[in-house]
């Protein structure tokens, strides 16, 4: 059985729904904190176990007769939480169940000295999978589209920008990126240890992201630089952990250097297709936009 954790969430829910149009549902299992939120999969014939990272007993339920086990990656950090330890407690688990292969949901990114925070995390967990005795496969995935989107903050209603100097990222969808991972999980070993960057086509900027939403929506959206240090006051100002200041400098530094700027092939090659681009992402913001305001 292949088991996929996180699918109460927007990637690990996109990855069972490209498996179930693969695989009988018989064959999948998913370890969900909530299972009222996986209602619909279980309705479908998807095994449903409820599990928590922190909870190593109900991973060790959830994961039972595993072959495969995708993991999702946590993101506890953002709330004080230990990521690697949550990592490790499921990798652990796949392990002592048995499971043939763990296919971990890493970044393009990743390294052990990026200025974003999230980055160390997933380098720590891919040592942890070379450590750990079973096969693994680590999906370098490209930064999230809608990350970038969410990051344009109140941009579609100001018409205006504003963010530290930034630079050029190459922004992938969820539904690609979720795609490839159903692929590679169907075929087993197709990837062994790291994939190459699983990334859109172009990478693109803040200020390309204005110009690209101008013209999407055909009204100006301009660009404006502040500093690091009026966004982290900003931040403050909210009442926000300095924790959440640094992820989110963090990722101004590592994209101005370039950590997130390579483009690479191979998702377009696993696709068959041209991956889905930031434009097309943006005009479905837009036009959500405009249906909530009318
Ligand atoms: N590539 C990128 O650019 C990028 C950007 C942002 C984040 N990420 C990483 O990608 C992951 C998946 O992204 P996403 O968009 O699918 O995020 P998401 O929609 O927030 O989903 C996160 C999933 O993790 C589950 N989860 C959280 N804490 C857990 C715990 N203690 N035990 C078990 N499950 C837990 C959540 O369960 P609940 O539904 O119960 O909350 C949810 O199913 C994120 O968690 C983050 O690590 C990558």
């Amino acid at each position: 059985m292949l088991i996929v954790t996180g699918a109460s969430g927007h990637l690990g829910h996109a990855i069972v729904e490209r498996l179930l149009d693969r695989i009988p549902s018989s064959e999948i299992g998913v370890s969900v904190r909530d299972a009222a939120k996986a209602a619909n999969l279980a309705a479908r014939g998807v095994r449903v176990r409820q599990a928590d990272f922190d909870d190593p007993h109900s991973l060790q339920h959830a994961f039972e007769g595993a072959s495969q086990v995708l993991l999702v990656s946590s993101n506890a950090r953002a709330t004080g939480g230990d990521t690697l330890a949550q990592h490790r407690s499921a990798i652990d688990t796949a392990r002592a169940v048995g499971a043939q292969r763990i296919v971990y949901t890493s970044h393009m990114a990743v390294s052990e000295s990026s200025a974003f925070p999230p980055m160390r995390d997933h380098f720590s967990t891919e040592r942890l999978l070379a450590e750990s005795g079973v096969a693994w496969t680590a999906l370098r995935n490209g930064f999230y589209a809608a990350s970038g989107i969410a990051m344009m903050g109140d941009a579609f209603d100001t018409g205006v920008l504003v963010a530290p100097a930034d630079g050029p990222v190459s922004w992938t969808a969820h539904a690609d990126l979720a795609e490839a991972a159903a692929m590679i999980l169907h075929n087993p070993g197709t990837y062994d240890g790291p994939t190459p960057p699983l990334t859109g086509a172009e990478s693109l900027d803040f200020a390309s992201l204005a110009a690209l939403t101008s013209e999407v929506r055909d009204t100006p959206v301009r660009r404006e630089i502040i500093t690091d240090d009026v966004l982290r006051a900003r931040i403050a100002a909210r009442g926000a952990p300095e924790r959440t200041a640094d992820t989110v400098l963090g990722f101004f530094i590592a994209s101005r250097n370039r950590e997130f700027a390579a483009v690479d092939p191979t998702l377009e090659q696993l696709l068959g297709r041209r991956p889905i681009a930031m434009r097309e992402l943006l005009a479905e913001r837009v036009s959500q936009h405009a249906t909530a305001r009318a």
